[in-house]
C-alpha cells in the first residue's frame, strides 16, 4: 500500500533517551483532569525545522498515561480549551452509555470553555486508550489522544510495564503539521490520511532504559488516524492480549495493528539491546524504539511460564444477524448511494458532500441507525468489505468474536477488527449493554465520508 519513501524522514534523528512516562495515579488524585488545549512540540529536531502546532491534552501529546485498577472507577474533569467543541471517548472500555463520550451521540459536545465530569467503573483490566470523539479526523490526528492502562491483581509479574503509543504524523517540509491536507478529498476516498513521520510516545525513535535479563510487558497502541502498523520484536516475546482482552498465550514476535488496535507482549529480555521495528510499511524494517538494557540492583521477577487464560466460548445461537454490505471509496463498485433519503451519483456525494463509503447502500449519517436489537439478545454482524480498502471496523462499549468466512472462529474478543479488501467476516457480540452504540471505521477519514452507523441496544 505504501512505499519506503512514506517513511522516509525529513532529517536524521539522534537517538532520545526518554524515562517512562510518570502514570497519573487514581490513587493519589481522586477526581483526574484532563484538559485539552493548543499547544506546540517538537516533532523533528534540528534548526532548520518549526515546532508544530499540536492540540493535547494537559499539554502532552500522548496525554497522561491513566493507569487504575480494575474495579476502579474513573472520575475526571474533561476541560475544553480548544475554540472548538470536543469529547472523550474511552476506546475499548464496555462504558455506561452516557459516558461514551461520542459528541452528538450520547453527549452534545463539549463547547470551548465548557466542561464534562466523566465517571464509570473499570470492569475490565487491559490495554485501552482515550481520543476526542469530535471531529475526529482532525483532533485526534493533532494529537488528541493518551493511553488507559487497567492493572489486575493476575496480571503476570514484570519488572518493567511499558505502554508504546504509535502514530505516524503528516508533515510540511518545516516540520510543522501539514494543515493543507486535513480533509483532502483523495485521502477521505483512498486509505485515509497517512503520515510521513513516524513517532512513538510522540518521540522520533526514542530510547528506553530496561533492565538486563528483565521482563516486560509491552502495550502497544496503533494511535495513527489510518496507518496500519506491523512491529518486530526481536526477543523471547509472547502475546498475551489484543484490545484488552486475553488471547491464548503463544510465542510470536510480530503483530499487525490496524488503527486503534492494541496489542499486549510479555518479553524476556537478555543481555542486548532491542530494537522494535516496523515492518507493515516498507521492505526495509525501520526502527521504532530501542529498549537499552542496562545493570541493575534490583531483583527480578522470576521468568515463570505464563498461564494459559480462560477464554469465553462465542454463542451458539445468533438470535440477530445484521448484513453489512460495504461499499465505496475509490476504485470501488458503488455507483450511488442513498443520502439524506435521497438516491445520489457517488461521484457528486463526494465532490459536493465529502462521502464516499455506504453501508447497504446508505451513507448513514453518524446517528442513523444501522440496527436495533435487545437487551441480552446474541448478535452477529455479517460484514462484507466489498471495497478495494482494508477497513479497521470499531463497535463501541462491547467487545466482540470474530467468524471468519469457513465459520472458524479467531481466539478471543477484540473491539476493532481489520478487514483486508474483500474479506466477509461475522462479528458476534452479545447486546447486553443498553444505549446508543457507534459502529464504525477507524481510518478517521472513512469515518468522515461515511463508514459508521449506530446499533441501538434496548
Ligand atoms: Cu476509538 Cu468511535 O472510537
Ligand atoms: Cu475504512
Amino acid at each position: 500500500m505504501t512505499t519506503r519513501r512514506d517513511f522516509l524522514k525529513v532529517c536524521t534523528v539522534p537517538p532520545l533517551l526518554t524515562a517512562i512516562p510518570t502514570p497519573i495515579n487514581a490513587m493519589i488524585e481522586k477526581v483526574l483532569r484532563l484538559t485539552a488545549s493548543k499547544t506546540t512540540k517538537r516533532l523533528v529536531p534540528g534548526d532548520e525545522y518549526q515546532d508544530a502546532s499540536v492540540w493535547a491534552f494537559n499539554r502532552t501529546v500522548p496525554g497522561p498515561e491513566l493507569r487504575l485498577k480494575k474495579g476502579d472507577t474513573l472520575s475526571l474533569d474533561f476541560i475544553n480549551e480548544l475554540d472548538e467543541g470536543s469529547s472523550i471517548h474511552w476506546h475499548g472500555i464496555r462504558n455506561i452509555n452516557a459516558m461514551d463520550g461520542v459528541a452528538g451521540l450520547t453527549q452534545p459536545e463539549v463547547t470551548p470553555n465548557g466542561q464534562f465530569r466523566y465517571q464509570f467503573p473499570l470492569n475490565d483490566s487491559g490495554t485501552y486508550w482515550y481520543h476526542s470523539h469530535a471531529k475526529t479526523w482532525s483532533q485526534v490526528a493533532r494529537g488528541l489522544y493518551g493511553p488507559l492502562i487497567v492493572e489486575d491483581e493476575s496480571d503476570p509479574a514484570v519488572d518493567h510495564d511499558i505502554v508504546l503509543m504509535i502514530d505516524d504524523w503528516l508533515l510540511a517540509n518545516d516540520a510543522t503539521i501539514d494543515e493543507a491536507s486535513f480533509g483532502s478529498l483523495h485521502d477521505w476516498t483512498h486509505g485515509g490520511r497517512l503520515g510521513n513521520w513516524l513517532t512513538v510516545n510522540g518521540e522520533s525513535l526514542p530510547t528506553i532504559e530496561v533492565s538486563k535479563n528483565s521482563r516486560v510487558r509491552l502495550r502497544l497502541i496503533n494511535a495513527a488516524n489510518a496507518r496500519i502498523f506491523g512491529l518486530n520484536i526481536p526477543a523471547s516475546a509472547f502475546l498475551v492480549a489484543q484490545d484488552g482482552y486475553p488471547v491464548p498465550i503463544q510465542e510470536t514476535r510480530d503483530v499487525i495493528l490496524g488503527p486503534a488496535q492494541r496489542a499486549d507482549f510479555i518479553i524476556d529480555l537478555a543481555e542486548e539491546n532491542i530494537t522494535i521495528n516496523e515492518t507493515y510499511n516498507s521492505d526495509q524494517p525501520y526502527p521504532a524504539v530501542n529498549l537499552k538494557v542496562v545493570d541493575t540492583t534490583q531483583t527480578l521477577v522470576a521468568k515463570s511460564p505464563l498461564n494459559q487464560p480462560n477464554l469465553e466460548a462465542p454463542p451458539t445461537l445468533i438470535d440477530v444477524t445484521i448484513p453489512l454490505h460495504m461499499q465505496g471509496g475509490a476504485m470501488g463498485n458503488l455507483r450511488e448511494a442513498n443520502y439524506k433519503g435521497e438516491l445520489r451519483p457517488i461521484r457528486e456525494l463526494a465532490q459536493n458532500h465529502k462521502k464516499a463509503w455506504a453501508f447497504n447502500g446508505r451513507i448513514a449519517e453518524h446517528h442513523d441507525h444501522l440496527a436495533n436489537v435487545s437487551l441480552g439478545q446474541s448478535v452477529s454482524i455479517k460484514v462484507w468489505n466489498d471495497t478495494r480498502w482494508p477497513h479497521a471496523m470499531h463497535l463501541h462499549g462491547h467487545h466482540f468474536w470474530i467468524q471468519k468466512e469457513d465459520g472458524v472462529f479467531l481466539d478471543g474478543k477484540r473491539d476493532t477488527y481489520l478487514f483486508q479488501r474483500g474479506e466477509k467476516a461475522n462479528l458476534v457480540f452479545i447486546a447486553d449493554n443498553p444505549g446508543f452504540w457507534l459502529f464504525h471505521c477507524h481510518m478517521l477519514e472513512h469515518h468522515a465520508a461515511g463508514m459508521g452507523a449506530v446499533i441501538q441496544v434496548s
